[in-house]
């Protein structure tokens, strides 16, 4: 089929044609904003799933929600190369800083002082135009320190003028797992601050099942702190409506016996369900897509998953990881337990824990039960059997 007009759109963060089964959080993102913005208690949040679950666009969602809402967006940038301590925490009081002058704007004296003695460790300039509050150039840079709480009374200043102007302030942040453990702490003792004061500021992040346990090791009240909603595959009705919806807007058919073979492969996974359409319709010819396309399609949909998909989840590790992983494989989608895992490379629990505990650490496996391990990169076992041929 026209190769113009197909809809689907498999990629890291690409918005779907259609955002299917994501209503329920929607609504709570709109709560959660709409009681923050009227200072009134909500739980921060952290969207917890699998590797292409859709994270990143339900995050995004909750952003084109708040700009909606009239708040102000701050979308903080994590990066898993960049180890060093410190980092994210200036970049992100750098973004959060650069709200002041304008929500500062026009505010009276009196409210002005009181933001500026909660930043007094910080060299700033009253703007004669307004009178608004400015940071002197790279002032945060040297100021913010992690571990100083100066992120928090950044926080404080900024939802303070924020609550002035009975205005919202919405943090994003993707792939929190990745922060350094200082960042992470950080963080959370600034969100937890602005629950205390109600400030109008909620957080909103995203991260792999290793993320929770990582949040509580930073600050034990996280669990308190935040809600963690799950992102689960799509039922079979979702997923059904992801394909369908889409195709059936550029008038075009999906044979039911079609849509049972691509939905039962993609097993509610988005990324995969995107994958699946997206090649379906590259093979069909008519206008509409048949089960001999579908079928004509997986080694279409394979050889592109291992390319954009798998690709590249191995490089952060360590041989003696990798093997680990290959074990895990071998038992099949899983969780398994560590005891079996163990079992199948020929060694005692407590002689493979480090890795383990590294693999989790990194992201590629969690934990879903007590002594249980998951891949958490769906059908990763698939991939690894796969790539062993
Ligand atoms: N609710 C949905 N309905 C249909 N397609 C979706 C949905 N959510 C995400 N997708 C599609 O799935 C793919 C993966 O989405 P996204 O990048 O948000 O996943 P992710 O969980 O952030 O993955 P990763 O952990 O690898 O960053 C994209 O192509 C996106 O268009
Ligand atoms: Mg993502």
């Amino acid at each position: 089929m026209d190769p113009n007009t197909n809809p689907f759109n498999p990629g890291a963060g690409f918005p779907p044609p259609e955002l299917v089964g994501r209503d329920y959080l929607s609504s709570e993102f709109r709560i959660a904003l709409g009681r923050r913005a009227m200072r009134r208690h909500g739980k921060h949040m952290l969207l917890i799933g699998l590797r292409g679950v859709g994270k990143t666009v339900l995050l995004n969602h909750a952003c084109d929600l708040a700009k909606d809402m009239d708040f102000e967006v701050v979308v903080g940038e994590t990066d898993a190369s960049k180890h060093q301590a410190g980092a994210f925490t200036s970049e992100l009081a750098q973004q959060i800083g650069e709200l002041l002058p304008r929500l500062t704007k026009g505010l009276a004296a009196k409210v002005l002082d009181k933001i500026r003695q909660t930043l007094s460790s910080f060299s700033m300039t009253f703007s004669p135009d307004g009178p608004s509050l400015k940071f002197d150039a790279d002032t945060i840079s040297t100021n913010i320190n992690y571990s100083s709480g100066s992120l928090t009374n950044l926080f404080v200043a900024v939802g303070e003028a924020a609550a002035e102007r009975r205005k919202g302030i919405l943090v994003a942040i993707d792939e929190v797992q990745d922060l350094p453990i200082e960042d992470l702490s950080a963080l959370i003792a600034a969100a937890h601050r602005a629950d205390q004061m109600q400030l109008p500021i909620l957080l909103i992040g995203a991260g792999l099942p290793n993320l929770p346990g990582k949040a509580c090791e930073a600050k034990s009240y996280s669990e308190r702190l935040f809600q963690f909603p799950p992102l689960r595959p799509l039922t079979e009705d979702d997923a059904k409506a992801a394909l369908l919806r889409p195709t059936q807007r550029e008038g075009v058919n999906i044979q039911n016996e079609a849509l049972e073979h691509m939905v039962e492969a993609a097993e509610g996974y988005p990324y995969f369900i995107q994958e699946w359409g997206n090649r379906a319709w590259d093979v069909a010819s008519g206008n509409t897509i048949t089960v001999d396309d579908a079928k004509a399609a997986e080694l279409l949909v394979e050889a592109s998953l291992d390319e954009n998909f798998y690709s590249g989840r191995t490089s952060r590790l360590t041989p003696k990881e990798i093997e680990y992983l290959h074990a895990m494989a071998q038992l099949g989608p899983g969780p398994h337990s560590s005891g079996e895992i163990a079992k199948k490379l020929g060694a005692t629990t407590s002689n493979v824990s480090v890795r383990r505990k590294d693999l989790i650490e990194k992201g590629m496996i969690h934990s879903p039960a007590h002594g249980e391990l998951a891949f958490s990169v769906p059908m990763f076992d698939k991939y690894l059997k796969r790539v062993l041929k």
